[in-house]
C-alpha cells in the first residue's frame, strides 16, 4: 500500500494574506484542491491523509464533500511545526512496515505523478527518497553579522523539494526518536533530515520538477498563475490503456492531420467503434450543423458516444499578410474548437466521456497565427474543464509529427526529428482512459521510446 500524508497545517504567516495559503485560488481552485486532485488520479496512490489546523476544518470538509474526493482516509489535526504535523501524520497510519508513505506540503500544487511513481519506486528500493533540483545559484554561507563566510560546491549541492517518501519502518522511527531529541528543531526541518541524523539508512534522490514550487511569498501566487498556464502533461500509455478501448464509441473530426487513420486503425484494432470525419470529405467542423448531423448519425447506430476527438493539423500560412487566411484559420481551427464542444457536449455528458482537441505544432516557422489560436484553444479547454465537470476535455500538442501533409508543406524533414503518427495515436488513444481534465498533453520526440517501450 502507499499512503500519502499531506501537510496544510500551516499559518502561511510569510504569505500574509490572513487567510492559509492553501485556500487562496489559483485559476479558479483552490491551491489544496490542486494538489490533492494530482494524488486523487495517481494510480501509484492508495489514500490520502489530511493534515490541517482546527480553524480551517469546516472549510476544508466543504471542499472535500464539494469534489467527492474518493481517496482521502482521514483529516487530522497537525501539530504547531511542519515536524510535529507530520509526525501526527505518520502516527495515525495504519500501514504495514513494508508499506511506503509519501510526505507532500500541500502548498507545492504542481506536483505530478511521474514524481509520485518515481518517488514510490526508490522508497520500495532504498527506504527512504528525496525529491532535489539543481542549484542554478552558488550558494554562500553567511555569519551572524552577515559576511560570506564560505562559498559552497554547486556541483554537489541541491535544493530539496517534496515529496519526500520513506518505508512506514523507516519513518516511523525516525519520528518516534525525534520526539526525545531537543535539539533537533534547530539541526532538522524535513522528514529525510531526520533520516540522516539519527542514522537509519541511506536516502535517494529523484529529480524534481521546475514547476514544483513551494508557494510561500505573495509573488509565489503570480507566478503559480503563469506554471498553471503553461504547465504540460505527458502521458505514458499502457496496456490498460488499450484494452479499456473495447466497446467504446469513438467520434474523429480529422482536419488535414493524416491521424485520423492511423488513430482509426489503432482503435478499431482494440474493439472500439470509430467514425472518422473530415473536412475534405464529408464533415466541416466549422459548421455546427454539420456536426450535429455526423454525431446524431452515430448515436441512433450505437447509442452512446463515449469521446469524440478533433485532430487540426499543420498549416501552412504567409503570417499575416491575408487577413481572410486569417480569419479562416481562426474560423477552422478555433470557432471549429467551440462548435466541437458545444454540439457534442449532451452525448458525452451521458457517459462521462472525454472530448479531446490535438493540435499540431508547425515547428519554428509560421508559427504566429498557430500558436496564438492554441493559447486561446488551451485557455477555453482549462476554463470549460472546470466549468463543465460531466465531461472531460483535454488538449493535445504534439511536436512536429512525419506526416504526408506535413511533407507536402515544409518539405522534406530529417524523419529522426519526427514523431511518428502512431505515437500520438498511442498518446491519444490512452489518454482517453484517463482520469484527466483540463490538461495540456504534449507529445514529444524525446519521450517517443519511452512511450513505445511501455508497451512491449
Ligand atoms: N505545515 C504543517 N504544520 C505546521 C507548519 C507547516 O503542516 N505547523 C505545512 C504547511 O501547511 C505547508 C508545509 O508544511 O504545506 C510547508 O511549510 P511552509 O511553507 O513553511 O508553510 P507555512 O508554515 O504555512 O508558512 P509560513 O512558514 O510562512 O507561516
Ligand atoms: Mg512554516
Amino acid at each position: 500500500m502507499v499512503h500519502a500524508v499531506l501537510l496544510g497545517a500551516g499559518k502561511g504567516e510569510r504569505m500574509g494574506f490572513g487567510v492559509p495559503k492553501q485556500l487562496i485560488k489559483i485559476a479558479g481552485k483552490t491551491i489544496l484542491e490542486h494538489t490533492i486532485e494530482v494524488f486523487e488520479n495517481c494510480e501509484v496512490i492508495d489514500n490520502i491523509t489530511l493534515v490541517i489546523s482546527n480553524d480551517m476544518r469546516i472549510i476544508v470538509e466543504e471542499i472535500i464533500t464539494r469534489n467527492d474526493y474518493k481517496k482521502i482516509r482521514k483529516i487530522i489535526t497537525g501539530g504547531k511545526t511542519r515536524r510535529e504535523s507530520s509526525r501526527i501524520g505518520v502516527e495515525s497510519l495504519e500501514a504495514n512496515e513494508e508499506d511506503v508513505i509519501v510526505i507532500h506540503d500541500i502548498v507545492r500544487p504542481f506536483i505530478d505523478c511521474d514524481l509520485l511513481v518515481r518517488n514510490v519506486e526508490g522508497a520500495r528500493k532504498y527506504g527512504a527518497v528525496d525529491t532535489v533540483m539543481e542549484s542554478p545559484d552558488t550558494i554562500v554561507e553567511i555569519d551572524e553579522e552577515g559576511f560570506a563566510v564560505n562559498t559552497l560546491l554547486r556541483n554537489r549541492l541541491r535544493r530539496s523539494q517534496t515529496p519526500q517518501t520513506f518505508l512506514y519502518s523507516i519513518i516511523k522511527k525516525a519520528h518516534e526518536l525525534a520526539k526525545d531529541d531537543p535539539d533537533v528543531d534547530s539541526y532538522v526541518t524535513d522528514d529525510c533530515g531526520l533520516v540522516l541524523r539519527y542514522g537509519l539508512g541511506k536516502v535517494w534522490t529523484v529529480h524534481g520538477s521546475e514547476y514544483n514550487i513551494k508557494i510561500t511569498y505573495p509573488i509565489d501566487v503570480h507566478f503559480s498563475e503563469v506554471i498553471y498556464q503553461l504547465k504540460r502533461v505527458r502521458i505514458f500509455p499502457g496496456v490498460d490503456d488499450l484494452k479499456a478501448l473495447e466497446n467504446r464509441v469513438v467520434v474523429i473530426f480529422d482536419n488535414d492531420s493524416e491521424i485520423g487513420g492511423e488513430l482509426y486503425n489503432l482503435m478499431t484494432s482494440h474493439g472500439s467503434k470509430v467514425f472518422v470525419f473530415s473536412k475534405e470529405v464529408d464533415v466541416d467542423i466549422g459548421d455546427s450543423e454539420d456536426l450535429d448531423k455526423a454525431l446524431k448519425r452515430v448515436f441512433k447506430e450505437h447509442g452512446k458516444i463515449d469521446h469524440v476527438v478533433n485532430i487540426d493539423g499543420t498549416s501552412k500560412m504567409n503570417e499575416l499578410t491575408s487577413l481572410e487566411r486569417v480569419k479562416k484559420e481562426i474560423d477552422t481551427k478555433y470557432i471549429g474548437s467551440i462548435n466541437v464542444i458545444t454540439v457534442s457536449k449532451k452525448y458525452l455528458e451521458n457517459t462521462n466521456g472525454m472530448l479531446v482537441l490535438a493540435q499540431f505544432g508547425c515547428g519554428e516557422n509560421h508559427h504566429i497565427i498557430h500558436s496564438s489560436i492554441e493559447s486561446a484553444i488551451v485557455s477555453l479547454v482549462r476554463t470549460m474543464a472546470n466549468e463543465e465537470p460531466r465531461i472531460r476535455i483535454n488538449v493535445v500538442i504534439p511536436e512536429r509529427t512525419a506526416t504526408p501533409l506535413r511533407f507536402k508543406n515544409f518539405g522534406e524533414e530529417p524523419k529522426e526529428l519526427l514523431l511518428n503518427p502512431r505515437t500520438v495515436a498511442l498518446i491519444i488513444a490512452a489518454l482517453l482512459n484517463r482520469n484527466l481534465t483540463g490538461s495540456v498533453i504534449e507529445v514529444r520526440k524525446i519521450d517517443e521510446p519511452h512511450i513505445l517501450e511501455e508497451l512491449k
